[in-house]
């Protein structure tokens, strides 16, 4: 059976543009995968803390010399990975803030990038360990930067993602969001025919 993990990462519980067309694109990924189990990991209503001493303290102490507290906190994080390696379809809402991801998918990703568990360092450079996985992201964003250096999100996230190992990301636009109502409405379409291919 196939599973997909759709990921929410947008701030806003209401009305994200990049929850709502990936809500969208799951829709229509279950049409095409009949019987398809979907998982949604909303890190705006379930919100993972920042890195800090502990959780790092947790993450680089040998499992046999942790603390309780400690692998607790290594349980959250291989819970979270568990999650990502079952699935087989990844739909990853993913807004523009601030010419990065969000602090809530930065955060995410700081939590699942463990080295030995998601990727590991060979003689021949680093490999990823989440393999196997078709990526969606659906970038939302308020301005257009697709293909221009001033892009500092798609990139990002196929660097990080192909890191880990998944290296077959397509990207879906939503761009100039923000330009005003005809740019909105030609974005949005945009998106919904890319998702109608997806
Ligand atoms: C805090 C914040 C920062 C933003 N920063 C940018 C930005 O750097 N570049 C951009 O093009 N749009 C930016 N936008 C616009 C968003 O990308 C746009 O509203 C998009 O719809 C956000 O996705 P969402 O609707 O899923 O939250 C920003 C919006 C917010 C709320």
């Amino acid at each position: 059976m196939t599973t997909i993990l759709q990921i929410n990462s947008a701030a806003r519980s209401q009305g994200a543009q990049s929850t709502l067309l990936a809500n969208e694109l799951t829709a229509k990924l279950q049409q095409s995968n009949p019987g398809a189990a979907v998982t949604v990991r909303d890190l705006q209503a379930d919100p993972l803390p920042h890195l800090d001493d502990a959780v790092l303290g947790a993450f680089f102490t040998p499992a046999e010399h942790r603390s309780p507290e400690q692998n607790a906190l290594v349980a959250k994080s291989d819970a979270l990975i568990a999650e990502l390696q079952a699935a087989d379809i990844i739909v990853l809402g993913a807004p523009m803030y601030n010419f990065g991801v969000s602090s809530q998918l930065k955060t995410y990703f700081d939590w699942i990038a463990r080295a030995g568990v998601t990727f590991r360092y060979t003689e021949n450079g680093p490999e990823g360990l989440v393999k196997g996985k078709k990526v969606h992201v659906v970038a939302a964003r308020g301005g257009k930067y697709a293909g221009t250096p001033n892009d500092t999100h798609t990139p990002y996230l196929r660097n990080f993602l192909g890191f880990l190992g998944m290296g077959d990301v397509n990207f879906i636009y939503a761009e100039g969001l923000n330009m005003g109502p005809d740019a909105a409405n030609a974005a949005l379409a945009g998106a919904r025919e890319a998702i109608a291919a997806a």
